[in-house]
């Protein structure tokens, strides 16, 4: 299918985007100012939130990237999580920022957050870009949340329907 076939509504633009982006930057780069920091990049919907958030930060940020089992093609998760790719840095007395596109079940963040957690960091914080609070099959909270959502499917700005649609520059929410 092929987007101009699906019925999209746009949930945030490029300027909410920008400007909350740049918000929780600032608060980022208050809360971890003297610290050697390292986003740690959940891929692969979080690249372009991540490559965005790092640049502001106006400090020294180390990156990396982390890459766990999503749902293959449905909509809903499978519940099962695995780590597909592996970080490369020592995180040893560290901050770590881990960067992640949308906290829906709260599995996929549970399972990187404890990961990291056993790979010696001294402080390991979360930040995603979209939130659905509504949707947790286990509690979890991020500590820097982008906007909050009500539990519906969306896409673009790195988030994909079966790798579709990651390159679409606003966020829309897809039709059934
Ligand atoms: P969780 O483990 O259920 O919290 O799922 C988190 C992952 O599922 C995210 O990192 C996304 O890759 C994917 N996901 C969850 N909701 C959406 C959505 O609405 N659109 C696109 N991907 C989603
Ligand atoms: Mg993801």
């Amino acid at each position: 299918m092929i987007l101009a076939q699906m019925a999209q509504t746009t949930l945030f633009t490029r300027e909410q985007i920008d400007s909350r982006v740049a918000e929780m930057g600032r608060q980022i780069s208050a809360d971890f100012a003297g610290t050697e920091l390292i986003a740690l990049c959940v891929l692969k919907g979080a690249v372009f939130f991540c490559a965005d958030l790092v640049r502001n930060i106006p400090q020294d940020v180390a990156l990396d990237f982390i890459q766990v089992s999503s749902y293959g093609n449905q909509k809903y998760s499978s519940g099962v999580v695995t780590i597909l790719k592996e970080p490369q840095l020592d995180m040893h007395g560290k901050s770590v920022l881990i960067v992640e596109d949308i906290i829906d079940s709260g599995l996929s963040m549970r399972e990187v957050f404890r990961y990291i957690e056993s790979r010696g960091a001294a402080m390991v914080k979360t930040a995603t870009f979209l939130d659905k609070p509504a949707a947790r099959k286990v509690p979890f909270n991020a500590d820097y949340v982008g906007f909050s959502i009500d539990p519906k499917f969306v896409i673009g700005y790195g988030l994909d329907f079966a790798e579709k649609y990651r390159n679409i520059p606003e966020v829309q929410v897809l039709s059934d």
